[in-house]
């Protein structure tokens, strides 16, 4: 199989090609001054069996276009079984009308990449229900315990894992069972008008290694309220860590100025806190 890197996931392609032993794909992708892209894949892929590795994060629309025109130029020339792997599904938060004419921008992604490949992968989709908009084999790979795995490693003394609301529950289970943990969920409670509590909703948490683990840090006003939280619950240290860092305006800065005892994420997208590697977990899925 070869394997070809978009512009998002240069080094992530590289260590997936080396761990699962497939071979590297040269192409070459540059924009036009007139904002057009070029694409030119130099390897020959007649007959051969090919995987695209690209993010459809931020420039979303460019990204998209690119393993677009990546994953239908190895068509065009002949290649074999064509997979594309997209670590952060870009528009995943959009998997249904919220408000009567929307457009399910999800949907409009799945059904792009899937007239051009043949096979798809991603990572943590924010929403499941996105992989029902593919008709062709679809796998939502599960980060969790490569984020344990990088906790773990760490010397966190008395450790629990928490949620920064209910839908991070699932996550923070996974990385409380590999840390061998208690883990928990922040719970929002009203207390009046405009007045909003939000505590775990059952473990002590004073004194604790806290980690705090979600699906993505975007604004980051999610974590940032839950960081708050747990210190001012007396949380001995907080951790954090998500897999896919959007990372919109400073956050990490604030993040830290907080009292963050450290902020990592995942490969999925390139960022300053990318750390941790998906790599391991999409070579396995390729194998
Ligand atoms: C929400 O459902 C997600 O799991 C994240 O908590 C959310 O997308 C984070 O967004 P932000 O960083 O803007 O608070």
């Amino acid at each position: 199989m070869i394997c070809f890197g978009g512009s998002t996931c240069q080094t992530l392609a590289r260590e997936v090609a080396r761990r699962a032993g497939l071979v590297e794909g040269s192409m070459e992708v540059k924009d036009f001054p007139d904002g057009e892209m070029y694409v030119r894949v130099d390897t020959g892929v007649e007959g051969e069996d090919c995987v695209v590795i690209q993010s459809t994060s931020r420039p979303q629309g460019r990204n998209l276009f690119e393993l677009l025109a990546v994953l239908e130029t190895l068509k065009d020339l002949g290649a074999g079984k064509v997979s594309a792997v997209v670590p952060y599904y870009g528009y995943g938060r959009q998997d249904r009308r919220f408000m009567e004419g929307e457009c399910i921008t999800s949907k409009v992604i799945a059904e792009h990449v899937q007239l051009h490949c043949d096979e798809f992968y991603t990572v943590n989709v924010h929403k499941e229900a996105v992989m029902d908009f593919f008709r062709i084999p679809a796998h939502n790979l599960d980060a969790a315990a490569i984020l344990g795995t990088y906790f773990k490693e760490m010397d966190l003394e008395d450790p629990i894992v928490v949620g920064p609301d209910m839908g991070a529950e699932e996550m923070a289970e996974k990385v409380g069972a590999i840390l061998d943990c208690d883990w928990d969920c922040l719970e929002k409670k009203r207390l009046g008008p405009g007045q909003v509590e939000m505590k775990p909703k059952g473990v002590e948490t004073a004194g604790k290694d806290i980690v705090i683990v979600d699906d993505i840090i975007d604004s980051g006003g999610t974590m940032l309220t839950a960081l708050k939280t747990l210190k001012a619950k007396h949380a001995s240290s907080v951790s954090i860590a998500c897999i896919h860092p959007v990372l919109t305006g400073n956050i990490i800065t604030r993040l830290y100025a907080a009292g963050a005892r450290t902020v990592a994420a995942t490969d999925t997208i390139p960022s300053q806190i990318s750390e941790i590697s998906v790599a391991p977990l999409i070579a396995d899925a390729l194998k």
